[in-house]
């Protein structure tokens, strides 16, 4: 009866077992349920080890950037909040994302960053030749190309785009924005991060977008990479943060903290920033990382004695993320017990976190497709924008009796320079995944464009420094066997980019020199640079009939630079930067204030004038402006002015002109610059016809400024407007 009865027990505890019904679903895993709640679910069921995991960001792969190095890294905690992924191959990635998700006891997706700052394997140009085109829709579609080819390689977070404004050119990063115009860079970060981020981030192809380095990082003390920033409040608002302020609108999902100190508290941990300003007044709801071990960095910058006082810091300003430090993970738990940070704050950066990896749909969708390389990389669209660009932002500085376009008279051409027979400098810095193999030179293109119509003469002529001139007979010899001389000049792409200040901008002599010895054979000389900074021309300038700035164009550039030479695309860029006439002369900007004696204080030794101002750019067509007309010359504040100016190609070529409008406010109380720039805009104009150019001015929005707390404030009284060489008065009223 006993036995029966033990029998009877268990056969009934199986089927009540066998019955129980499933457990629920987590919420958090719940597809369907609002973001926000399953992020608070989430949280809850988290321990505090998981917390500061998910604030922790580490390496993952090679890295071979020199300024970062971290070792091979192919151990990883899978509870890491963040990996930067020095790869390309999905399947690694989604192993390693399959530990993360099913190795875990929460299964939280691993968030893969990484460099993609002016693409991945296709590159567009650099930044600050981008800024040139004036062309924001094209911004976003190359973005969003490369968004695509980095996805596809496993990346969902890219640290772009970066919004410095930099009127330093001897700062190397002066390369990686978009030059040293507030309004041009915040209208540039904010169309990249359309494009990187697209409609939504969870949709396939889309990856999240990092402003960066916030902020002020230009304004480091001589163009020195990591040094001081001396910035009064007034100036931040006015011109820093007003970049960052755009993209931030445009959805930038995260931030990047500057490593520099900004006028005594670094940027890692400077509460204000971070927080009240980003967090608080701009309601920036993304996550803020570090940059690269920025919070251990701290203790260099003297305002922490140890690396615990660092993390305690960093942490109670509003840094989400710790990339690299691994003080977060170390000390954060510590800190709490010692309660020098609350749990409070550690739950609102690990939310913010997790916030952004719902919105990727990194939970529902955690590893990437894999796609052919031959379907994934380098496609023929993806090129064509990236060639488009490449030529939208070349520069025509000088053109001295049109000897460009190369005209059909001309049968022989000397083509010399370091430049043209290698292609890894056209790449610029961070360069991505993309390889040199895969760049086209600029000889193959020069080859393709002018086959079988004019002889092409090459000489290396020299190295892109030191003393060596045992190359220059050759190249003069190709000059005196040539029509014209095309010289290949420039940088070496490691002149630019993080840590590569320069003390002068000039090319250095050796090249200056090479320009001397051919002026002397007394052909037409035109010379194109590729660079990743403004370069201080004055001792070639005069040597040379035409001037092209090819900046470093990228993948496909090099067809945009022969096709400039030839005359099959007539140029369209406009310095979003500008070329001072020497290295003394900066800093030189186009929005400086006005001097208390605007007839006096230049130099004695040199020009006051910078060589190209910002803005300037020359076409192989004329544009003619016609008179500006202003809907009223009175308007209130809550009003509107409607300026149109029309356009006429008057020449002999169809061309696209950008249009930059700028305003004055010469009677402020808080004293503005000499003119800022409102708005831009590109068309294309063909031979012939007319195009009206329209400015819809919003008071509130282009003519208020911010004062040193960042409220902005709208004054009345008279202004000017300003396009092409018109400047028009008109009067606000309250
Ligand atoms: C340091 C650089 O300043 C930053 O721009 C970059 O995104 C990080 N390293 C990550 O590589």
């Amino acid at each position: 009866m006993k036995t029966f009865y033990y029998l009877f027990i268990t056969a009934a505890a199986i089927i009540l077992v066998s019955f129980k019904k499933p457990d629920p679903l987590p919420l958090y895993k719940n597809k369907s349920a609002p973001i926000e709640s399953r992020v608070n679910d989430l949280l809850k069921r988290m321990t505090l080890a998981e917390k500061v995991m998910q604030l922790s960001q580490y390496t993952l792969g090679l890295n071979d950037n020199e300024n970062n190095i971290n070792d091979l890294s192919k151990n990883f905690d899978p509870h890491a909040g963040s990996l930067i992924y020095f790869g390309s191959d999905p399947v690694f990635r989604n192993a390693v994302q399959k530990k993360a998700i099913e190795e875990t006891r929460l299964g939280i997706p691993i968030l893969f960053g990484f460099d993609v700052i002016h693409g991945c394997k296709t590159l567009y140009p650099i930044p600050l030749a981008v800024g040139c085109s004036w062309n924001t829709a094209l911004n976003s579609e190359v973005c969003s190309n490369s968004a695509k080819e980095t996805y596809l390689s496993g990346i969902n977070w890219t640290f772009s785009p970066m919004v410095d404004v930099a009127r330093d050119p001897r700062w190397g990063r002066v390369a990686e924005g978009y030059g040293e115009d507030p309004y041009t860079g915040g209208q540039f970060g904010a169309s990249a991060v359309r494009g990187y981020q697209g409609q939504s981030l969870s949709a396939p192809n889309n990856i999240a977008a990092c402003l960066k380095h916030y902020v002020a990082y230009g304004l480091v003390e001589g163009g020195r990479d990591y040094s001081f920033t001396d910035v009064s409040q007034q100036v931040l608002h006015d011109t820093y943060l007003v970049t960052f302020k755009a993209a931030v609108k445009a959805g930038a999902s995260t931030v990047m903290s500057s490593f520099n100190d900004i006028s005594g508290t670094p940027a890692t941990i400077n509460k204000y920033l971070l927080t009240d300003v980003l967090k608080t007044q701009w309601g920036f709801k993304g996550f803020v990382v570090a940059d690269w071990q920025a919070i251990a960095q701290l203790t260099n910058q003297g305002v922490a004695k140890d690396p615990e006082q660092a993390g305690e810091r960093a942490l109670n300003a509003g840094l989400d993320m710790d990339m690299l430090s691994d003080i977060y993970h170390k000390y954060l738990p510590d800190l709490l017990k010692q309660k020098k940070i609350t749990m409070a704050t550690v739950n609102e950066a690990v939310k913010r976190v997790l916030t952004l990896k719902f919105k990727l749909g990194l939970f529902d969708n955690p590893y990437t497709p894999i796609v052919d390389e031959s379907q994934r990389y380098l496609q023929p669209a993806t090129k064509k924008a990236a060639n488009q660009m490449a030529a939208e932002s070349m520069v025509l500085l000088k053109n001295k009796d049109n000897v460009l376009p190369i005209s059909s008279s001309i049968k022989s051409v000397a083509i010399i320079g370091p430049m043209v027979k290698d292609s890894t400098d056209l790449m610029g810095s961070w360069t991505g995944r993309a390889k040199a193999k895969d760049v086209e030179s600029i000889n193959s293109a020069l080859q393709s464009e002018f086959a079988g119509r004019v002889q092409l003469n090459y000489a290396h002529g020299c190295d892109f420094d030191g003393k060596d001139d045992s190359g220059f007979d050759e190249a003069l010899n190709a000059a005196k066997n040539s029509d014209e001389v095309v010289l290949f000049l420039g940088e070496k792409n490691s002149w630019s980019g993080e840590n590569t200040s320069r003390s002068t901008i000039a090319l250095p002599e050796i090249q200056e020199c090479l320009v001397a010895a051919i002026k002397k054979i007394g052909k037409p000389i035109i010379i194109v640079l590729n660079n990743g900074r403004p370069l201080a021309l004055k001792n070639i300038e005069p040597d040379a009939d035409a001037i092209l700035e090819a900046w470093q164009p990228g993948t496909v550039g090099a067809t945009a630079i022969t096709g400039i030479l030839s005359g099959r695309i007539n140029p369209s860029g406009k310095l979003d930067i500008t070329f001072p006439l020497t290295t003394g002369q900066i800093p030189v900007y186009y929005d400086m204030h006005p001097r208390s004696r605007p007839y006096s204080g230049n130099y004695q030794d040199i020009p006051t004038e910078p060589l190209y101002w910002f803005g300037h750019g020359l076409s192989y067509t004329t544009y003619n402006y016609g008179d500006v007309k202003l809907s009223s010359i009175k308007i209130k504040k809550t009003g509107h002015l409607v300026a149109k100016v029309e356009v006429n190609n008057a020449g002999k070529m169809d061309g696209k002109e950008a249009v930059l409008w700028y305003i004055s406010h010469p009677e402020a109380t808080i004293s503005r610059p000499r003119k800022e720039l409102k708005f831009f805009e590109k068309k294309l104009i063909k031979q012939g016809e007319k195009i009206v150019y329209t400015f819809d001015l919003d008071p509130e929005r282009d003519l208020s400024y911010p004062d040193a707390n960042g409220k902005q404030v709208l004054e009345s009284g008279d202004y000017y407007l300003m396009v092409g060489s018109q400047k028009v008065k008109f009067e606000v009223t309250d």
